[in-house]
């Protein structure tokens, strides 16, 4: 039903219109108010569709007012939506603020493990003297763990490593890496300089002094005319690089199946120059390596010529080297991740 002053009631809706509009302080308020002021069931809208009924003369005058008051509205609607936009930007952009002036909240960083430290120290100095870097499988085969490196079915070297077997006796976990010798030299004709350093395996107690996984670092130099002196320069050389320059060596003859001469390499003890202390048990001298003369067996599971070419061949314990450089006791330590004690070794 019309009013008695529909003019009146378009004015009166308007101004209702337009105190919601402002009332509005979010985009969502703000689509409220749209529906409520100009939807199909807002006061406006029902005037305008009521206006059938009325003579030409009030429906033009009637017409003309609504039109003008849904005009009005329509402008507040989009004035209001712009400051709100504009509020909402304002706002993003505050939290958004990044103080680029402050300082920056770094994460700790973590620093190698000492036995990466020592391996890359190793591998390092071999680098520099031009060898290159051999992989081989920790899961190995008794081919390459034992018989290519002169250690036939029931030799009784063989009982020199207590080896952890898998699915049988011909599938094993490498208890050195002298197998990369022979799988480097099957990859590639003499000359050849390779070290290989890498995880082994033993049946050993886990105490302070062994571990059931540990590291070696193998080395294989195979040429013409290779002789012992050139094993005793280069460790020699590779000893005081990684212990220091004041250290003597020495060579003791010892014995493997692959190596003939063998020998055992000490420093003299880096922490008392050779006078005796607890780090070296009082003898002046540590245990450094296990090193030879390459075997012609083993030259000739590798498919080298030993009446054409000589090497020599070496194998350290990473865990003990680290132990006695960075004055470790119990090498069960390296393997606890006690961050406490690792962190002695950042940088
Ligand atoms: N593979 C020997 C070991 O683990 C070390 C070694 C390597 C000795 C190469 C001589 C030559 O005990």
């Amino acid at each position: 039903m019309m009013s008695d002053d529909p003019v009146a009631e378009v004015s009166r809706a308007q101004d209702e219109a337009l105190a919601s509009i402002a009332a509005a302080s979010t985009p969502e308020q703000l689509a409220q108010a749209r529906v409520s002021s100009i939807g199909q069931k807002a006061p406006l809208s029902q005037i305008k569709k009521s206006m059938g009924s009325l003579s030409a003369e009030e429906r033009k005058t009637l017409g003309r007012a609504v039109q003008e008051a849904l005009a009005a509205v329509e402008e507040a609607l989009a004035a209001r939506a712009a400051v709100l936009e504009a509020g909402v930007e304002a706002e993003r952009l505050a939290l958004d603020r990044v103080d680029v002036t402050l300082p920056g909240r770094g994460g700790a960083l973590g620093h190698p493990h000492p036995i990466s430290v020592m391996l890359e120290r190793i591998t390092d100095v071999f680098l520099a003297m031009g060898y290159r870097v051999a992989e081989g499988p920790e899961v190995e085969t008794d081919f390459y763990n034992f018989e290519a490196l002169n250690m036939p079915p029931d030799h009784p070297a063989r009982s020199l490593w207590d080896t952890l077997y898998i699915a049988g006796a011909s599938t094993l976990l490498r208890t050195h890496t002298s197998p990369v010798q022979i799988r480097a030299m099957q990859k590639q004709p003499p000359p050849i300089y390779v070290i290989a350093p890498g995880r082994t395996f033993r049946r050993d107690a886990f105490d302070a002094s062994h571990s059931p996984m540990f590291h070696q670092v193998e080395g294989l130099a195979v040429d013409r005319g290779i002789t012992f002196a050139d094993l005793k320069g280069t460790l020699d050389a590779f000893a005081h690089e990684v212990f220091g320059g004041r250290l003597t060596t020495r060579f003791r003859p010892s014995y493997f199946p692959f190596t003939e001469p063998s020998a055992e390499m000490d420093v003299s003890c880096p922490n008392c120059e050779g006078a005796g202390c607890a780090t070296c048990k009082r003898s002046g001298w540590i245990e450094l390596l296990g090193c030879g003369m390459v075997h012609p067996n083993v030259l000739r599971a590798g498919g080298y010529d030993p009446e054409e070419v000589s090497g020599f061949a070496f194998g350290m314990g990473v865990e003990r080297i680290a132990m006695r450089a960075f004055g470790i006791t119990d090498m069960r330590q390296l393997f606890d991740n006690d961050v406490r004690f690792l962190a002695r070794f950042a940088g």
